[in-house]
């Protein structure tokens, strides 16, 4: 996500290691980037979109050498879109007091609407469409002559997550940093303080390094750092030595970054959920729909259009629309889409689903449901990408960017963003207001119920280990597990190279069970859920043709794991969020395999993150 980069020296040069900080943090993903340097004179701010490459070509271009040296004190930012599109806008840092102040933000401010009619009401001018430009102009209505207490009491204004770092010509010499929900952690050496959402731009100037806390708010000088509480209480951290190398710190000490995003995926999660669940009228906000109840309750038929990891989502999505709003679905292979004549017009809602948003057979489809009059939106999380863009409407997931060309995180929050257009469009048909409610408390279980899952990590790592020398898999599941089955499937080929087959449970006997055998392990969805019975019995089907069954079962359902040769225990899941849950343990399965096999995980054979060719 976004990487925020302080440092405060009285004698070095700020420019260069602020530049060399955003870049440690590329990795991150980002789409503009932007420096706010302090001097006698005010804040000079430097904004480009793209990469942090066109930031140091304009310092260049505008400062001299010299110049550039002059300035100790900074802060600077990579943003990656969340509100408004990545323009020189949107990119901070933010100023605000006549540009007097300026401040960099990672999170999002969920109250921003109300705060912005407020201080627009008291005369504060915007210029861009983000939410931090909100808390730039609120820290400087608050500043009566104490710059931490003004930064305190501006954020006890804000609802939602915040890393922040702000400095202000009427302050000069001190930056205040402080945390709620998104990491900041600050570097202390020699001559310079330096600040950074992410230890791994701190390294190259320290190891030795505080963990902001959630609530803390910090004066940051040259000579090093006070913290306190927002009630402004000192408060003493720790410092700590960091002992990772560069690399390692990139991907937060993971061995890889799929393994860091299937981790992130409680966190992601959250994200995509903040703020879109209505727990009063159990239903779903979901503004960027852009719908109104009377267009949703006339839609006829949706078709949901996407490719690999996107088209699984859009299937599981089809469950959740017939299930919760009784909305006839179709999930269509985006390349395939446009070469079968698709029957579809103004009364249907094609709704394409894509984490880069640039998949060109994707974006195909799109244009050609446009052409035909149908209601379009996208499901998309790079924000402002072409689909996004072209179909004008839509939910983004706030899953951060996906490095690891699998997809992971990226899923899990698509079929979360389903649900919770599944919720809003039953509620407009059939769902009474009690339904409702317990479907928003099922989707705002999933980031615990993932969390549950990484638990089983090490489990799972024992029993891939078992496995992990095969040549051939199958993955079964039924309803609503069957689109879980095939991405569980998908997940072990595209990265251990394993060739693995998803199946309907049932589908099975009508041709693949001739393939199976002892060398043929089968991967078997049980969790509790209606049609597990069933399902059981398809694996005893496999048994009798001794392939290995790999169970994926609920924690306590003995019986079920009494049919298989190894269990993932699961925590107990709603037909509705069982596909997320039973995601990420295959996840970890197919990662696993493919460590043990000495894969390339991140970066697999012959794939590429975002496919921009027919
Ligand atoms: C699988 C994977 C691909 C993508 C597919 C669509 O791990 O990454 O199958 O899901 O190429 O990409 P997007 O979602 O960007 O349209």
């Amino acid at each position: 996500m976004c990487g925020i980069v302080g440092f405060s020296s009285r004698t070095k040069p700020a420019c260069a290691p602020l530049v060399n900080g955003l870049r440690r943090l590329e990795y991150r993903g980002y789409d503009s980037a932007g420096v706010a340097l302090e001097s006698k004179e005010g804040i000079k701010v430097f904004k480009k979109t793209g990469k942090v490459a066109e930031l140091d070509r304009l310092l260049k271009e505008s400062l001299s050498d010299a110049e550039q040296e002059g300035f100790t004190i900074g802060i600077a930012h990579t943003r990656w879109a969340t509100h408004g599109l990545p323009t020189v806008e949107n990119a901070h840092p933010h100023v605000a007091d006549g540009g007097g102040l300026a401040l960099v933000h990672n999170g999002i401010v969920e109250n921003y609407a109300a705060l912005r009619a407020q201080l627009e009401k008291k005369g504060c001018k915007f210029v861009s469409q983000t939410d931090t430009e909100v808390l730039a102009h609120l820290v400087a209505v608050f500043d009566k002559g104490d710059f931490l207490s003004a930064v305190s009491q501006a954020l006890k204004k804000v609802e939602g997550t915040y890393g922040i770092a702000t400095i202000s010509k009427r302050h000069p010499g001190e930056m205040i940093v402080a945390r709620k929900g998104s990491p900041l952690v600050i570097g202390v050496s020699d001559g310079a303080t330096v600040v950074a959402s992410d230890v791994s731009a701190i390294v190259a100037h320290t190891r030795q390094v505080i963990y902001l806390k959630d609530g803390d708010v910090a004066r940051v000088t040259p000579e090093g750092v006070d913290i306190y509480t927002l009630d402004n209480v000192p408060v003493s951290r720790d410092v700590q030595a960091v002992e990772w190398d560069a690399e390692s710190v990139e991907k937060g000490g993971y061995e890889h970054f799929m393994l860091k995003e299937i981790f992130e995926q409680p966190e992601s999660l959250r994200n995509t959920i903040r703020g879109r669940l209505d727990t009063v009228n159990g239903t779903a906000i979901l503004a960027g729909l852009g719908l109104p109840p009377r267009d949703l309750a006339s839609i006829r038929r949706a078709v949901i259009i996407g490719c690999g990891t996107s088209l699984h989502a859009g299937m599981a999505g089809k469950y959740l629309f017939e299930a919760l709003a009784d909305l006839p679905t179709s999930p269509e292979q985006a390349a395939e889409f446009r070469y079968c004549n698709p029957i579809i017009g103004p009364s249907d809602w094609a709704i394409a689903v894509s984490q880069s948003g640039e998949t060109a057979d994707t974006l195909a489809a799109v244009r050609e449901s446009i052409g035909k009059g149908a209601l379009v939106s996208a499901i998309c999380n790079v924000v402002g990408s072409t689909i996004a863009r072209e179909a004008g409407r839509g939910v983004y997931l706030h899953a951060g960017p996906e490095i690891s060309v699998a997809s992971t995180k990226a899923f899990t929050s698509q079929v979360t963003v389903l649900a919770m257009m599944a919720l809003k469009l039953g509620r407009t048909r059939r769902l009474s207001r009690e339904e409702g409610l317990g479907l928003c408390n099922e989707i705002s279980s999933l980031p615990d119920l993932v969390s549950e899952v990484l638990k089983e990590n090490d489990a799972i790592a024992a029993i891939a280990a078992k496995y992990a020398k095969v040549d051939d898999m199958f993955f079964l599941g039924r309803g609503i597990l069957y689109p879980a089955a095939l991405e569980g499937a998908l997940k072990m080929k595209e990265i251990s190279y394993v060739h693995a087959e998803g199946y309907q449970a049932a589908e099975l006997k009508h041709g693949p069970i001739a393939l199976l055998g002892a060398k043929t392990p089968v991967v078997a969805l049980l969790c509790d859920i209606p049609g597990k019975e069933k399902t059981v019995g398809n694996v005893q089907e496999c048994r009798a043709r001794k392939a290995p069954v790999i169970g994926i079962v609920t924690r306590g359902d003995e019986e079920a794991a009494a049919h298989c040769n190894d269990a993932i225990f699961l925590p107990r899941t709603s037909p509705f969020t069982a596909p997320v849950v039973s995601v990420v343990a295959m996840q970890l399965f197919a990662y696993h395999v493919a460590r043990i096999r000495g894969c390339e995980i991140d970066q697999p054979r012959n794939l590429a993150k975002s496919v921009t060719v027919e």
